[in-house]
This record gives C-alpha cells, sequence and structure tokens, in this order.
C-alpha cells in the first residue's frame, strides 16, 4: 500500500512512498508550468497516479499539512492565495494600499492553528479526496514544521541528530530545534512566527524589488558584490537576538517591515544585501552553535527555506560533525515531508534512502522522437550522448542536456540541464544575458565527478550530491574554474557519485579532454519558469534560447 503526501500552499506538490522508498514527487508548476503554482495539486496528484498506474484506493494514508487560519482560509476561499500569488510575483499593477495587503497577510498567517481551523482542514481535504475516488485511507494533517523535520531527519543518514528547522511561517512558528535519535523525536525548541529570520529576509528581498519566497537567492548573491559592513555598523544586527536555543525579534513583523524601509532609506543596494545576509548568517550560527553545546549533538540536518541559503549553511557545515540539508528545502517540499510524518506515525517509519532526487517523470523515445518531428528541428541519433556533449562543451558551446526522470526540488542536477565548461570566460554573460535572461550577478554552480571534491574545494571531506552547500575554491583553482565560482570565490557543486551514470560519463569525457572533471550546470528552463519537464517543452526553449546544441535522449540537435 502507498502513502499520498499533498501540499497546497506555496509550491504545492505531491509525493508518493510506498513504505520507506519514495516512489515518485513533483510539484504543480512543472505541469502548470506557472512558477511555484499555489493551490490544491490536482494536476500533480492525477498525474502521479497515471504516471504510477495506481488506483485511489490503492492509498492507505494520505497526509497534508498546515492547518493554521490563515492556510484554512485560503482553503475555502482560493481566490485569497491566487490574487497573492499575482501581487507577490508582480504580475498585477502595484496596488493602492499595498502595505496594508501585506499587514493583513502577516496578520492571518502567524497564528497557530485552533481546533476550528484544524476540523476545517480535515473537512476540505475529505472532500476533495472523496470526490476523487479515495476510500478507506487515514487521513493525517501534519504540522508545518513537524513535515520540514520529518524531510530533514528521515531521509539524512545520520544516527543522533540535531534537526534544524526553519523558514518564514508555517503553523504559527517560524522555526524548531529537535534531537532525533533514529527513533523518535524531541522537540526542544519552537520558535514563534513573530521572530522569524526567514520572514525577516522575505521582507528584505521584497523591500530591494525583487520577489519575496522567490528571488531570496538573489539577494544573498549580491550580497557578494558590497564592500563589507562591520558588525558595529550594521543597523540590522540589533533586529534580533538569539538565547539559547531562541531566536528573539525586537520588533513585530509589521514594525519590522517598516523599520526595515528606514534603513534602506539611507543604505545603498548591495550593502543593504549584505547587512541582510550578515543578520541571518550571525544569528543562525549563534543559535546552531548554541544547540550543539547545550545537547552535544554534532551531526545536523535541516530543512525550512532558510536552508537555500548555502552562504548560511557553510557555517552549520563549519561548526557540526556531520550534515544534511534536504534537497527541497523549502515548502515545495512539503508534500513529502507529510508523507514521511504520517508513515512514521502510522507505521513507524523513520529512514529512507536518498540516492537521488530524479523522483519526477520520465519520457520514452518515441515520445522525444515525436517532439523533434513536431518541431521541425534537424536532428540525429547518436552513438554516445554523453561523449558527444563531453566532447562539444570541452571547447566551450552551451548545450541543453535533457534525459531521464525530471528532477525534484529546486536544483537541476543533470538530467533538465544546462551545461558548458566550468572554464568558459564568457559562459556566464552568455547564459545570464542571451540565454537563460537572469541579472548579470547572479553565479552559476558546478557538477564534477565527487572523487574530484577535495581537489577543487576545501573542507570537502564531506560530500554533497544536491548543491544545498557552499564550499569554497582552494585557491589554485580560483583563476580556473572561473565560469562556475561566485564573486567571493565559493561554489554550489553538485558532487556526482554514481547515481547518474550519463551524465557522469559526461563529466569523465570532459576530463579525458581538459583534465578537470567539472563542468557548470544550471537550470534547464528560461528564467522565471519552471524547469522543462516535457520534451515538446524542451524543444519550445531551444528554439527561444538558441543555445549551441542540445542532446535529448539519444538525439541531437545542433545549430550549424
Ligand atoms: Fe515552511
Amino acid at each position: 500500500m502507498y502513502t499520498l503526501g499533498i501540499w497546497d500552499g506555496h509550491d504545492a506538490g505531491v509525493a508518493v512512498l510506498e513504505d520507506d522508498k519514495i516512489v515518485f514527487a513533483i510539484n504543480e508548476e512543472r505541469l502548470t508550468k506557472r512558477k511555484l503554482e499555489v493551490g490544491y495539486p490536482v494536476n500533480s496528484i492525477s498525474f502521479a497516479l497515471s504516471y504510477l498506474h495506481l488506483k485511489p484506493t490503492d492509498f492507505d494514508n494520505v497526509a497534508a499539512s498546515t492547518s493554521d487560519s490563515g492556510k484554512t482560509m485560503s482553503r475555502y476561499i482560493p481566490q485569497l492565495a491566487k490574487n497573492y500569488y499575482m501581487f507577490r510575483r508582480r504580475k498585477v499593477d502595484r496596488p493602492r494600499f499595498e502595505d496594508l495587503r501585506r499587514y493583513s497577510k502577516y496578520a492571518t498567517t502567524e497564528g497557530a492553528p485552533n481546533p476550528v481551523s484544524v476540523l476545517l482542514t480535515k473537512q476540505y481535504y475529505r472532500q476533495k479526496l472523496e470526490k476523487a475516488g479515495f476510500k478507506d485511507y487515514k487521513l493525517s494533517i501534519v504540522d508545518h514544521h513537524a513535515a520540514h523535520a520529518a524531510t530533514a531527519a528521515y531521509p539524512s543518514g545520520l544516527k543522533k541528530q540535531l534537526v534544524v528547522t526553519m523558514d518564514g511561517v508555517g503553523d504559527g512558528l517560524s522555526g524548531t530545534i529537535s534531537i532525533f535519535n533514529g527513533k523518535e523525536r524531541e522537540l526542544l525548541s519552537r520558535i514563534p512566527a513573530r521572530d522569524s529570520l526567514g520572514l525577516f529576509y522575505e521582507q528584505a528581498t521584497n523591500l530591494m524589488g525583487m520577489r519575496e519566497l522567490e528571488d531570496e537567492g538573489k539577494v544573498m548573491a549580491l550580497s557578494n558584490y558590497a564592500t563589507p559592513v562591520p558588525d558595529e555598523k550594521n543597523k540590522l544586527l540589533p533586529f534580533f537576538s538569539v538565547d539559547g536555543m531562541k531566536v528573539i525579534s525586537r520588533y513585530n513583523t509589521i514594525d519590522r517591515y517598516n523599520m526595515l524601509k528606514k534603513v534602506m532609506w539611507g543604505t545603498e543596494r548591495e550593502e543593504f544585501a549584505y547587512m541582510v545576509q550578515a543578520t541571518l548568517e550571525k544569528h543562525l550560527k549563534e543559535l546552531v552553535q548554541n544547540s550543539i553545546d547545550e545537547t552535544g549533538v554534532k551531526n545536523v540536518s535541516m530543512a525550512g527555506g532558510v536552508f537555500s541559503n548555502v552562504k548560511a549553511n557553510m557555517h552549520v557545515k563549519e561548526m557540526s560533525k556531520s550534515w544534511f540539508v534536504f534537497p527541497h528545502m523549502g515548502d515545495g517540499g512539503l508534500a513529502m515531508g507529510s508523507a514521511m510524518q504520517a508513515n512514521y506515525t502510522e507505521k513507524g517509519i523513520a529512514r529512507y534512502k536518498l540516492e537521488d532526487v530524479y523522483l519526477g517523470p520520465e519520457y520514452s523515445e518515441n515520445e522525444i522522437q515525436a517532439a523533434l518531428k513536431k518541431s521541425r528541428l534537424g536532428y540525429e541519433k547518436i552513438e554516445d550522448p554523453s561523449s558527444y556533449a563531453g566532447d562539444l562543451i570541452s571547447s566551450d558551446r552551451i548545450g541543453f542536456w535533457y534525459q531521464g526522470r525530471m528532477e525534484y526540488g529546486p536544483r537541476a542536477l543533470g538530467n533538465r540541464s544546462i551545461i558548458t565548461s566550468a572554464t568558459n570566460k564568457d559562459a556566464r554573460y552568455k547564459l545570464n544575458m542571451c540565454i537563460k535572461n537572469r541579472s548579470w550577478f547572479q553565479p552559476f554552480c558546478p557538477s564534477l565527478l565527487a572523487e574530484e571534491s577535495e581537489r577543487f574545494f576545501e573542507d570537502a571531506a564531506q560530500t554533497n550530491r544536491f548543491m544545498t552547500m557552499g564550499y569554497r575554491i582552494r585557491q589554485e583553482y580560483k583563476d580556473i574554474i572561473v565560469a562556475v565560482k561566485n564573486v567571493d570565490d565559493t561554489a554550489r557543486p553538485q558532487m556526482l557519485e554514481s547515481e547518474n551514470p550519463r551524465y557522469r560519463m559526461l563529466i569523465k569525457k570532459v576530463k579525458d579532454n581538459t583534465g578537470l572533471g567539472i563542468i557548470l550546470n544550471t537550470s534547464f528552463n528560461m528564467h522565471g519558469s519552471p524547469l522543462v519537464n516535457t520534451p515538446e517543452e524542451a524543444v519550445q526553449t531551444y528554439n527561444s534560447a538558441k543555445p549551441d546544441f542540445m542532446i535529448i535522449g539519444d538525439y541531437l540537435v545542433e545549430k550549424k
């Protein structure tokens, strides 16, 4: 029997577990093509069932998460979430009472669940599921941070571990700290929504003219371009303090937003980004260090949107013995978290092997051929796609690489990737300006053979398959792998082991050609669009971006 996890908020989606196996996961954005889609993931549910040839009656457990009153209200009035989505993404004109709208969002989302909101959430799910044909299943409504914690703890492979969750807000909280000993999770600290470092970062992102819940990575990237601001001059640092395993915000959420505005008024953009990033790093570092000191547990697992910040994560890497960041750390991972937590409560399952994140759909050779035929592009079948691509990118060509099952989570890890050489000096400009239409200051990341990790990076004793951690580039490679380094000489690498043989062969070919087992890898999509899913989307993206080549399955399309 199977467990279905559903998440119907920001970056909605589903996950399917068959006991202790993760069999499928997808987010609604990949099907509707609206980035970070919100609302009940009707497409993902029906897609998952048909892809896996399952009937609703094959599920004995269904799990969802978050039942605070704000979320519950948006379930009964879905237009609220849909309107906010358009407002948040700046797809509508600036409303007259913009701040008021924001304040009312803060006011409605910060409350904890109550018996009525829980009851209404259950009723909502029962109606939806029964209409879709689900019968004789156990419905679990999992706490928001318990779902994040489940994704941090259960697939981490760590024994006794400190589990840290941190995000904007969910079910009245912005973070939790607990200990998981392999069997039970003991909650040690709950950080209220009011004291949210995640929400602080979102507010700053928004004030900088970017989209909160989406562009926080840009703020982090921009912060590297500032002249460092000393702590005593960082006016944002006193916004928070840390006391033991608690974070305390000096202001409530609305006042903090206004105070941020005030500081921003007299501050350069890059400097402001630096101050925001430094504030997060300093307080998170102190919080985790205190937790390690108080508990004596040095293995740390993490989930929640704040841990998409790889620069902050680096501090945890430096202070822990072993660490794990769930690859789909934001709310997009909550369907998986709910399913895992329900499996834990109902079936006692507390371990998952997460070898890779190729958990989405795969398309057949016939489907690939049909898409190519329809496109009228010239194409040919090739013998050895990995070697062919390896040769092309060794001479700095830029290409699309489409293979196998689509990645789950925010990172493309070699099945829906745009690739080129890590030494390609023009790559960043060409990719940002001509192909992906991103901001000039956004860096690109490398994929490398895991066995080469210590060659290129300092402090790489623990490798990372999922691009969830920052590493410092060794001095001798700083001027060589220029296309994949951040301006502060760090990178966010994918260290590839045996989980993707075709992609590994490609990088090996590059190593044969150049001596360097490392390439540039960025997600196969245009900026602001979700990752490419189907072969048709790959072809469409090829037509609009016009890279040097595309290899899709065994087929090559090449610009002459
Ligand atoms: Fe969350």
